[in-house]
């Protein structure tokens, strides 16, 4: 009853920010992202175990407090699974996030589709894309479009119980080949205001919030027509401009809440000015002051050189996007249930101790 997953973090074009259900993570809106490849990702291993006597989870080799509100989540899924498959066991999870030093990216998406993927596996399900969706989106929202590859669709759908919220694929990571996302890392702490508190803040007192809801049912049909025909400079106009729409009820909320800095604003107005009439960069921020751009191959060179001219861009990383979730054989835990010491090295992967 062990299983181990390799999931990537995905960066989103249309953004979830706004619940309509707080328990059930049920978004106000549908939202699309791409999903990352393996610069950003996170190895999950789970096993149950009638030897266990309570639930643990080790993240990066270190034992975590289950009953802290940032990392109970984990129990909700393990409940999920272990109810979905009418077994008891109690669970041991452990995950190390493979992300470059100080990148400073949310590694949630990625930790909670590698959970959903490794739980329900070592609890003997065999879920389809559906149903690990569904279960990645108790952990964090934005996860459940991690556990697709390629360009993905959470669907909002409309059931209280959220049967209907779910992600779907609308094409594979071979569908854009020269797609790149260029991350320009300008602040590497944790951020101040988490994106679960931010966005109930802002539905509960922003009021451009609504109209935002009024413009994005036509800005997901217009942004997945526009990744469909890879339409570059479409979709990195309308991508820069929803990034700047959610920015703004963010600032719009009470009391106000600010991602991003001023090496962020100086990343948008390089990326205007490199674009000139014709984009050939594309910004998204999410809650934290870090550059996603979006570009393709070609111009890959072009977007680091504007880059390296921001004094505060302290790291950049360039994506492609990736496959989705595996499964892979290199457990974290030890056929006895020990943890096995390990840690992440950067340009080396994942070292036993
Ligand atoms: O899933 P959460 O709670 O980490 O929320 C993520 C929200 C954004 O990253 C800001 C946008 C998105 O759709 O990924």
């Amino acid at each position: 009853m062990i299983s181990t997953c390799e999931a990537t973090a995905n960066i989103a074009v249309v953004k979830y920010w706004g619940k309509r259900d707080e328990k059930l993570i049920l978004p106000t809106n549908s939202s699309l992202s791409f999903t990352m490849d393996d610069q950003l990702k996170t190895r999950t291993t789970v096993m149950f175990s009638d030897k266990f006597k309570e639930d643990e989870f080790w993240l990066n080799g270190q034992k975590m407090d289950l009953s802290d509100k940032d990392t109970a989540e984990r129990v909700v899924q393990l409940d999920l699974v272990r109810e979905k498959a009418g077994i008891k066991e109690k669970a041991k999870i452990s995950s190390i996030n493979c992300f470059p030093t100080a990148a400073g990216m949310a590694s949630s998406a990625a930790g909670f589709a590698a959970l959903a993927c490794a739980a329900s596996k070592a609890a003997g399900l065999e879920l389809n894309g559906k149903e690990l969706s569904i279960l990645a989106r108790r952990g964090s929202g934005s996860a459940c479009r991690s556990v697709m590859g390629g360009f993905v669709e959470w669907q909002a759908g409309t059931k209280s119980d959220g049967s209907d919220s779910y992600a779907v694929q609308h094409a594979s990571e071979t569908h854009w080949p020269e797609l790149r996302n260029i991350i320009a890392v300008v602040d590497a702490k944790k951020k101040k205001v988490s994106s679960r508190a931010g966005m109930k803040q802002t539905v509960a007192t922003s009021p451009l919030y609504k109209a935002r809801m009024e413009y994005l049912p036509k800005l997901v049909e217009d942004m997945k027509k526009a990744v469909m025909a890879k339409d570059f400079v479409r979709f990195a106009e309308l991508t820069m401009r929803e990034s700047s729409d959610m920015h703004a009820v963010m600032l719009d909320t009470w009391p106000p809440i600010t991602y991003l800095n001023d090496w962020s604003k100086e990343i948008m107005h390089g990326a205007i000015e490199l674009n000139g009439a014709t984009p050939i960069a594309g910004y998204t921020f999410d809650a934290g002051p870090n550059a996603h751009i979006y570009t393709t191959k070609q111009n890959v060179g072009a977007v680091k050189k504007m880059l390296s001219e921001i004094e505060g861009v302290n790291k950049v990383i360039e994506c492609k996007v990736g496959a989705g979730p595996r499964y892979v054989d290199d457990h974290l835990i030890d056929e006895d249930g020990v943890i096995i010491p390990h840690e992440f090295i950067e340009g080396k992967g994942i070292v036993v101790k």
